[in-house]
């Protein structure tokens, strides 16, 4: 079988095996927050503005949007010392992006917010139509009435490297990546370096799911919980919805 070419999710630019997951998506992280930046300039939210990076991570996306003037506030479900460390770190610089440990399911804010980011393959791990919805309903009860949601792009991607049959073996060229799918959903696990295991077909219990949202599905869902999809957006690395009128 033909093997599959170095993919790009999440973004294998670097080929260094001892990089992290985390230093591997670095160039992609750092080219969404500038895609994010043009994006909100175009979409009339000026800085500071009242921003939301939802999923925030470490804080990567947020560290940019501040660097270019905004004042966004980061949320994520993780409270562990890794995250804590990185946030203090952050908030200790000039420019200050703000950070919130809480569910994007049921948030514990009110905004309104001008802009909501969900970035960097975060809407994947909501794998269920309920979750992916929650999610959506959240933002959009907490969006300005002229706000903008800005969601990366990962499906059109995806879709075009599965196409390409670089995943037809499940583990990519370079053997840094390994997609195991659940059977009959297009649900599936993501393994990365020495986690990288052919003979385990099967997602163990911990190992973190993701969904393979398509276009139609994404469109659905946001028409579902309020939203309308930009049809421009849809070509192109990130999607923006507005709050439907
Ligand atoms: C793929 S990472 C993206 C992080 C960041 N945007 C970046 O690019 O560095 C997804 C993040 O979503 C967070 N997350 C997962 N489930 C969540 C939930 N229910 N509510 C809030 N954050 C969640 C994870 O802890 C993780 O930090």
């Amino acid at each position: 079988m033909r093997r599959p070419r170095a993919h790009s999710l999440p973004e294998s630019d670097t080929t260094v095996r001892t990089a992290s997951p985390q230093d591997a998506s670095a160039p992609l992280a750092r080219s969404q927050a500038r895609a994010a930046v043009a994006a909100l300039r175009k979409h009339g939210v000026r800085p500071p503005g009242r921003l939301l990076d939802l999923c925030a991570g470490l804080g990567r996306q947020a560290r940019s949007l501040a660097e270019a003037g905004y004042r966004p506030l980061g949320v994520d479900i993780r409270h562990d010392d890794e995250i804590r460390a990185a946030w203090t770190a952050t908030s200790r610089r000039r420019s200050q992006p703000h950070f919130l440990a809480a569910d994007a399911r049921a948030l514990p804010l009110r905004g309104p917010f001008d802009a909501v980011l969900l970035l960097h393959n975060s809407l994947s791990l909501f794998h269920t139509n309920d979750d992916a919805m929650a999610v959506l309903r959240e933002i959009r009860r907490v969006i300005a009435p002229r706000g903008v949601l800005l969601i990366d792009n990962v499906c059109r991607r995806l879709w075009q490297e599965i196409a390409a049959g670089r995943y037809a073996d499940g583990i990519s060229e370079d053997g840094l990546w390994q997609m195991i799918w659940l059977p009959g959903r297009n649900v599936f696990a993501l393994r990365y370096a020495e986690n990288v295991r052919a003979d385990r077909p099967r997602p163990g219990r911990g190992e973190v799911l993701y969904r393979a949202w398509s276009l139609d599905e994404l469109e659905l869902l946001c028409r579902l919980t309020g939203w309308s999809l930009q049809p421009q957006s849809l070509r192109q690395g990130l999607l923006v919805a507005r709050p439907q009128e």
